[in-house]
């Protein structure tokens, strides 16, 4: 078994003894930017994933190369404040302290951490000592970011001055005896000048670990895991035809064939051409077999006379789990259900709040392992969402598979507002179809984050020709997000609204008044119900 793969595969977190890539292990002191040190890493090839600030020693990956300490919100000196099993900075590994992750090296080394007298927050020059390979090619003065109150204001025996803040603060220490360092600042965040650089030091230079994790390694090594861990029994997995779900079905599918039984459901609320696409692009070019269910009118009588949002999205949850959880059953043989969780949640679950329950239900087809008596196989579970595109381009999936903006599970039916019945989901399927491609020959497709048409609940009155007419009204929605937590309405350019809002009102029966969304998350949402 190989690291990042192999605790993929399982769905087990750090807990295992991997062997393989030399990797970078993050003790997550619940700093903000913790993930953010885990995708840098990464960047230069090397594997590292974020663990519990409290992980024993003895419980390390066998491959581990460094230790990173993330910084966090927390005071060392406060009551219950979190810290490292000192056992760590004897394993023998070069250790870098970030931010809260330095007092912690230096409180638990015999170092002196103070409460600064000044609160540091933000910009700030930074004097490296420059012939030190943690620093090398760094310029004399570079701005990095800080963001703390506490500082280290004695090191620890040992230990030497390595940097100081433009106004004279420890801003770096160190010990190449000790192989263990410490940053006041942090180096992962974009406002770090040269913080990648910084990064890259530690991991190279000090550490001496060689990047090479990269996608190819991650799918020969998946690809492999996968073949033991299922042998000869099937897999069932949901595809929905998003990245996730496309990216993992490819990969499990060149591990076993035909034992992966991928289930696509159709449930009446998809958009235009929607399964007719993911199955083309999967089955025909990838030679993914998909079994598609039609369960369109399901779904519809289940929610014949329904309005209220929630009630929606549970009703088209049960009915999923139903229809999943039959068809499985059908397949016969399925041993192992294949599920698209990715690493922010597995990070989610490690945090210092406490292990988190909370994994997103979209990604959890709601507690069927157990219902079904599967053994669960997450694939992807230790890929970050732009290292599983990076995935899927290696397996040769389409750029417009994997550069697909996210749809909800309960699909139309959130953008129908009010009652959903096939008539209305027919104007919004066109009206939405209309949009999109616009979007896409503006070439404005991959700028967005989200769009989408939603249909409202009410009349507006028009003219056609000579007559008057009493038809639907539309709302355009496109907007910029990072991670869908919060957005910003896209700026759409007046003269592509114009041919959308053309386009729709005379291609669309049943529609004659389009309007264009301009608020923003929060207060607003993404969808409207
Ligand atoms: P909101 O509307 O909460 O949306 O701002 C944030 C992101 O989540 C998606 N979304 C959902 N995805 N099931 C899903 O799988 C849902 O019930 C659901 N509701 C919202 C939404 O499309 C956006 O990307």
């Amino acid at each position: 078994m190989t690291q990042g793969s192999a605790a993929a595969v399982t769905g087990k977190g750090a807990d295992r003894t991997h062997t393989g890539h030399v990797s970078v292990v993050i003790l997550d002191f619940g700093s903000q930017y913790t993930h953010l040190i885990a995708r840098r890493i990464r960047e230069f090839g090397v594997f590292s994933e974020v663990v519990r600030f409290d992980t024993p020693a003895t419980e390390f990956p066998a491959t581990a190369g460094a230790i990173v300490l993330s910084g966090g919100p927390s005071s060392i000196y406060a009551v219950g404040a979190p810290r490292p099993d000192p056992a760590i900075f004897e394993l023998g590994l070069p250790v870098l302290g970030i931010c809260y992750g330095m007092h912690a090296a230096a409180e638990a080394l015999g170092g002196r951490v103070s409460p600064g007298t000044t609160r540091e927050y933000g910009p700030m020059g930074f004097d490296p000592e420059r012939g030190h390979p943690l620093f090398q090619g760094l310029s004399e003065r570079s701005q990095v970011w800080m963001s703390h109150g506490d500082e280290v204001t004695e090191p620890p025996d040992g230990f030497i001055v390595l940097g100081r803040s433009s106004d004279g603060k420890i801003a770096a220490m160190g010990s190449d005896e000790h192989r263990v360092y410490g940053l006041q600042f942090h180096p992962e965040v974009i406002h770090t000048k040269q913080g990648n650089r910084l990064l890259e030091n530690f991991v190279r230079r000090v550490s001496g670990i060689e990047g090479d994790w990269t996608p190819r390694s991650f799918v020969e090594e998946t690809i492999e895991d996968i073949r033991s861990t299922v042998g000869d029994s099937k897999v069932v997995c949901a595809l929905s035809g998003g990245v996730d779900s496309s990216v993992m079905s490819v990969l499990i599918h060149r591990a076993i064939g035909d034992n992966l039984v991928p289930i696509f459901v159709d449930n009446g609320l998809l958009r235009k051409n929607e399964e007719h696409d993911v199955i083309t692009r999967l089955h025909e070019k990838l030679g993914v077999k998909i079994d598609v269910v039609k369960a369109g009118d399901r779904f519809l009588s289940a929610l014949a006379g329904v309005t209220d949002p929630e009630r929606k999205r549970k009703i088209i949850g049960h009915e999923f789990i139903r229809v999943f959880e039959e068809e499985a059953k059908r397949v016969g043989g399925a041993r192992f259900l294949a599920q698209g969780t990715l690493y922010p949640d597995v990070i989610e679950s490690v945090s210092v709040k406490g292990p988190s329950a909370t994994i997103k239900s979209h990604h959890n087809v709601g507690g069927l392992p157990e219902r079904m008596d599967l053994e669960l196989i997450e694939p992807v579970r230790t890929l970050f969402k732009d290292e599983v595109r990076k995935v899927g381009a290696e397996l040769g999936i389409d750029a417009d598979i994997l550069g697909r903006q996210p749809f909800p599970g309960p699909g139309l039916a959130i953008r129908v507002l009010g009652e959903v019945t096939e008539e209305r989901l027919a104007v919004l399927r066109e009206a939405d179809a209309i949009y999109l491609e616009e979007i896409r020959s503006a070439g404005l497709y991959d700028d967005i984050w989200q769009a989408f048409v939603v249909l409202l609940p009410v009349k507006t009155v028009g003219v056609m020709g000579d007559e008057r007419t009493y038809e639907h009204v539309v709302a355009l929605r496109a907007v910029h997000s990072h991670d869908g937590m919060t957005a910003h309405w896209y700026p759409m350019p007046q003269d592509v609204l114009e041919r959308m809002s053309a386009r729709i009102i005379n291609e669309v029966r049943g529609v004659n008044r389009v309007c264009y969304d301009i608020s923003s998350k929060p207060p607003s949402t993404i969808e409207w119900e």
